[in-house]
């Protein structure tokens, strides 16, 4: 009961059921009217010929008297052979709509009955020279009412009922009996029900089922991502919202598997890192040990090796956790106001030299009265990367440019661009992961290699910042590093006042 699919279903079969009751309902409603019309219409045309054979009855020389007339009638309607006659009733009625002058059907005594709805006095021929019948009801005490229509009775046909008050003649059937209507429908409305229903079983166990399959498929590959399977996809099938749950599953479980291989290259990566620069301190401090090296000068070459690689191990081991407490937010960045010109002279006495000896060019333009609100070292140290890298990837003869302008209101970009020989369009993408430097890493300096941890602390810092960092690079002309910064616009202003 608890099932998705059982729910669809049942309320598919619930919905079919309702609309299957109230069809039937409606239909038995409008079928008893429709019999009465039908039945009305019949009698229309009996009531027309029944006056014109009054009419006829009348003009011989000898008129009949009233319960002739009735009898001759009364034949008339037999002979006309109807399956309904044994139950027509004849009758003459007054103005009242009481029946005046006999009147049976072959059963019924019509004595007690009266005419409602009765229309008398009205003359109009039809185009046969008859009448035109009115519909009317007549109730029999003891019995089911009875449909009818009265014709007004010309003036020689009254003539036959002298003294009486007759206006009208009156021919009857009883309605149909609703139960007999019903009796008659049920059966084909039952088997046409249980055709509906058994419709509805099918289709109700296929839709539910085109529903429930898929989300049955998704919980299956839920859990085995839960166990640990990170390869499970699902197909997309089934209505909108479940081919929608589908991908949106998938993708999560592309995250899941992408974030695992991550930690994966992580801790590979730093494995690598540290195996090179560990061997090597062994390698030369078990030399000093066991006595492969026993001359001073071999002994002090070996001290400044172990000494090198284990700041290397060292530096790798602060960047990483650097990196790690950014990513944590367990650093917090100051919110102190720093003018963009000052941050922007303090790196260029860093890099000036460097600059120089590489004869490399280098262009420093902040925008003027710039200010921003953050971490003065963290920005240095964000600008000392990108400087650095740009400087390492940049020829002699080359240009390397630090520059800054307003992006719109309250955003500040601030952009570092090269002339060296440019990023890979497929190494852009990677730039700022752990670890990641392009393949060929060997600056034109020809200093040794970092880490690949730099751009990924640069973009933690700037979005602490607020900001985002991007870069892009185009072979063989150069790469842009572009960040943004919100600006201290308001705290400036204020200053400026002062
Ligand atoms: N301006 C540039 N021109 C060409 N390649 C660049 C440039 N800046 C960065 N790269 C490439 O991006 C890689 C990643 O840079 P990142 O600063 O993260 O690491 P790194 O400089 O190699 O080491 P670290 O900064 O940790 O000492 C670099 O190794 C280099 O291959
Ligand atoms: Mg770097």
């Amino acid at each position: 009961m608890g099932s998705l699919q059982v729910r669809l279903f049942l309320t598919y079969l619930i919905i079919i059921v309702v609309t299957l009751g109230l069809a039937a309902l409606t239909l038995y409603l409008q079928v008893g009217g429709y019999r009465d019309s039908l039945s009305y219409n019949s009698l229309e045309d009996l009531g027309r010929l029944v006056d014109l054979q009054a009419e006829t009855a009348m003009e011989g020389s000898e008129p009949p008297t009233g319960t002739d007339l009735l009898l001759n009638l009364r034949n008339f309607v037999n002979s006309s052979n109807s399956p309904t006659d044994e139950e027509t009733s004849l009758a003459v009625v007054d103005t009242a709509g009481r029946v005046v002058a006999g009147g049976w059907a072959s059963s019924v005594a019509l004595d007690e009955a009266v005419v409602d709805d009765l229309k008398s006095g009205d003359a109009t021929t039809g185009p046969a020279g008859a009448r035109a019948p009115t519909r009317c009801r007549l109730e029999v005490p003891g019995r089911p009412r009875q449909l009818c229509v009265s014709i007004p009775l010309s003036e020689t046909v009254a003539a036959a009922f002298p003294g009486t008050g007759a206006t009208d003649l009156v021919v009857a059937e009883p309605a149909a009996d609703l139960t007999t209507v019903f009796g008659d429908l049920t059966p084909r409305l039952v088997f046409s029900g249980l055709i509906g229903v058994a419709a509805a079983l099918v289709l109700g166990f296929l839709l539910s089922q085109s529903v429930a399959a898929p989300l049955r498929n998704i919980a299956r590959a839920a859990r085995s991502v839960a166990r640990g399977s990170y390869r499970q996809r699902v197909p997309a099938t089934g209505p909108t919202e479940v081919r929608e749950l589908a991908a949106t599953f998938n993708r999560m479980t592309g995250e899941v598997q992408r974030s695992q291989q991550t930690l994966r290259d992580f801790l590979a990566n730093i494995s690598h890192e540290l195996k090179t620069p560990l061997t090597s301190i062994r390698g030369f401090s078990e030399a000093i040990q066991d006595g492969t090296i026993v001359d001073p000068e071999g002994i002090q070459r070996s001290a400044r090796v172990i000494s090198t690689e284990s700041s290397r191990v060292l530096r790798l081991v602060e960047e990483l956790l650097d990196l790690s407490r950014i990513e944590s937010g367990q650093v917090s960045m100051q919110q102190e106001e720093i003018e963009l010109r000052e941050l922007f002279e303090h790196v260029r006495e860093i890099f000036a030299l460097r600059a120089d000896e590489g004869s490399v060019n280098l262009e420093i333009a902040a925008a003027d009265g710039v200010h921003i609100r953050g971490d003065f070292d963290r920005l240095e140290q964000v600008l000392n990367n990108l400087l650095d890298n740009a400087l390492r990837h940049t020829p002699a003869g080359g240009t390397v440019r630090l520059a800054s302008h307003a992006l719109q209101p309250g955003v500040v970009q601030v952009t570092v661009s090269d002339t060296g020989r440019g990023i890979p369009p497929e190494d852009v993408l990677h730039l700022f992961e752990r670890f990641y430097r392009a393949k060929d890493n060997t600056g034109s300096d020809g200093r040794s290699k970092g880490y690949g941890l730099g751009l990924a602390i640069s973009r933690e810092i700037v979005r602490a910042h607020g900001g985002e960092i991007w870069a892009t690079s185009e072979a063989g002309r150069g790469t842009m590093f572009v960040f943004t910064l919100p600006t201290a616009i308001r705290a400036a202003r204020k200053r400026g006042s002062r």
